[in-house]
């Protein structure tokens, strides 16, 4: 899936490096950052210590196929982290943010590439409503290993979707889900919404039961209430 990788001691955002050099199956990877992105452009604290990268993919992805891809990647992300998930794709533990991932389309509109970035806490200071592996396990990790254990779950994962997967992938989400039967708050575009997750759609939506009637959403914040 990688054939170049792109070192940075420092850097502003790898997402940003990958847009620019927009080349597929890169790996652009950085020790700190000093414009770490989150969703709804929020920022990503990127001290030392921590992981940081994104991968450009191929172009053997339909475009419409990003929302699994970005629940995809929590699925990989949580298996070789050994934790959970808050959808859509935050990997948690015990309800705290060990790792974030941003996908995103760049390029042009009628042939993008596609970015995925991950941040993982690992050995660096925990930031606000985090958790790191080393706050979980108490010891300091090989952010070399984590890395190549992110890595080789995501390839899997990835061809995994490419391959006809989805079902397979959405019932593994599902299990690792933190999110499904608890009341929680969604955020989108078209509003809030309060209610009991009940279900992973098949395109990725969550279902919610809100206040007796059944609405679907697609991409937005959660809460739990
Ligand atoms: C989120 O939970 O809101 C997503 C956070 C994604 C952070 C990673 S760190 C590597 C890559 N570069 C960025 O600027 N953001 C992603």
């Amino acid at each position: 899936l990688i054939d170049e990788v792109y070192y940075y001691t420092v850097v502003d955002s790898t997402n940003q490096r990958a847009k620019e050099v927009a080349k597929p199956k890169t790996l652009f990877i950085a020790e700190r950052q000093t414009e770490g992105r989150g969703r709804y452009g929020r920022r990503w604290m990127s001290e030392c210590g921590g992981l940081y990268f994104s991968i450009t993919l191929p172009r053997d992805l339909p475009i419409e196929d990003v929302p699994k891809l970005t629940l995809t990647t929590g699925v990989a992300v949580a298996k070789a982290l050994r934790a959970r998930l808050k959808w859509p794709n935050d990997v948690v533990y015990n309800g705290r943010k060990l790792c974030g991932i941003l996908c995103e389309l760049f390029g042009e509109i009628e042939d993008p590439m596609i970015v995925v970035g991950v941040g993982v806490n690992v050995n660096n200071p925990t930031p606000p409503n985090g958790v790191s592996l080393k706050d979980i396990h108490g010891r300091e990790f090989n952010r070399l290993e984590v890395l190549k254990d992110v890595l080789i779950s995501f390839e899997r994962y990835y061809f995994k979707l490419l391959n006809g997967g989805w079902g397979e992938i959405r019932n593994e989400w599902k299990h690792m889900s933190e999110t499904l039967g608890k009341d929680v708050v969604v955020r989108t575009a078209k509003g809030v919404y309060t209610g009991r997750a009940l279900d992973l759609d098949g395109d990725g939506g969550l279902i919610l039961d809100v206040g007796g009637k059944i609405v679907k959403v697609f991409s937005g914040d959660c809460f739990y209430a």
